[in-house]
């Protein structure tokens, strides 16, 4: 064999090795692209700010998105054009998740829109900063209706309808990913109805995985400072991330997407916080 068949030789194996690594790297790409295909899921306040980055998220990963909204209907609508657009199939419904029948008309509505689902984000609340010795009853009342109860009730309907859909089953069907803050892990001082609120649904997140099983998995993202809430722009976003940053909107979504398309993971809480619930930062 002469020195020109030995660098033939070479350049062959060589381009063979580079088409290989081409395909793995095209099929690891897809399956991250289509973990979530034909999937159907419900994004509570999933118009603006976090709940649009899960959205997208979702719809990257594959799945169909029903976009709930309450007041931001027109950035709703956008995100429903932009998915379509995408060749995703998407929907917009609207109701107020603090009102009595509020969960189960948004949970109707989307049905009716999408015809089933698969998925379900509990992604819209309210928060308020506020020292305990002001805080009202009306107070408590909204963070537990917004935060915590509507979430719960979101969850069961959701578990009701995987269960007359397709009766008992050994691999869960549907995911529920419930929006926690870094801050239920130690003392927060400043935001007590919002804090018990989040607290509450982290105990929900444990114990409706074990209940719900094995037709539902549920599982928690718990943000450290990602947005400043609506209003007080400007600011530092609070607290001390030790990993020396604050996560992203897109860091979370990826945490959400993450957990909805991995059957085997359930009853866990995921912080996506730089760190920041270690440190007891506020
Ligand atoms: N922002 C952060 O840095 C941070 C930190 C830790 C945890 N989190 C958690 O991550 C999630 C997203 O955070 P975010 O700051 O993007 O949320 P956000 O802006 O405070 O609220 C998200 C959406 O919730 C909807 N909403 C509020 N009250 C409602 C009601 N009565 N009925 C129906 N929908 C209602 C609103 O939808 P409309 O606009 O359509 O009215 C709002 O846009 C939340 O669960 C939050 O607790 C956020």
């Amino acid at each position: 064999m002469d020195v020109q068949q030995v660098l033939e030789g070479l350049e062959a194996w060589r381009l063979s090795v580079l088409t290989s690594l081409f395909v793995m790297a095209t099929l690891i790409l897809m399956a991250v692209e289509h973990s979530l295909k034909d999937r159907t899921i419900l994004v509570t306040g999933g118009a603006v700010r976090i709940g649009r980055s899960i959205v997208l998220a979702l719809a990257n990963a594959g799945a169909d998105i029903v976009v709930h909204a309450r007041r931001s209907r027109a950035e709703a609508d956008a995100l429903v054009a932009l998915l379509r657009q995408q060749n995703r199939r998407a929907w917009r419904v609207t109701g107020d998740l603090a009102a009595p029948a509020g969960p189960a008309d948004v949970f109707s509505a989307a049905i009716h829109a999408a015809g089933r689902l698969d998925g379900l984000v509990n992604n819209a609340s309210i928060f308020a900063r506020k020292p305990l010795a002001q805080c009202t009853q009306a107070d408590f009342d909204a963070a537990w209706q917004i935060n915590a109860l509507a979430p719960m009730l979101l969850t069961r309907l959701l578990a009701e309808h995987v269960a007359q859909r397709s009766g008992k089953s050994s691999v869960p069907v549907a995911g529920v990913v419930n929006l926690l803050d870094q801050r239920i892990a130690h003392a927060s001082v400043g935001c007590m109805p919002y804090l018990v609120s989040k607290q509450a649904l982290a105990a929900f997140t444990q114990s409706a995985a074990a209940e719900l099983a094995p037709g539902l998995t549920v599982n928690a993202v718990a943000p450290g400072a990602v947005l400043l809430p609506v209003g007080s722009e400007g600011r530092e976003p609070a607290g001390v991330a030790p990993l020396g940053r604050h996560a992203t909107p897109e860091q979370v979504a990826a945490a959400v997407v993450f957990l909805l398309a991995n059957p085997a993971i359930t009853g866990q809480i995921l912080y996506v916080d730089g760190g920041q619930h270690l440190g007891g930062a506020q």
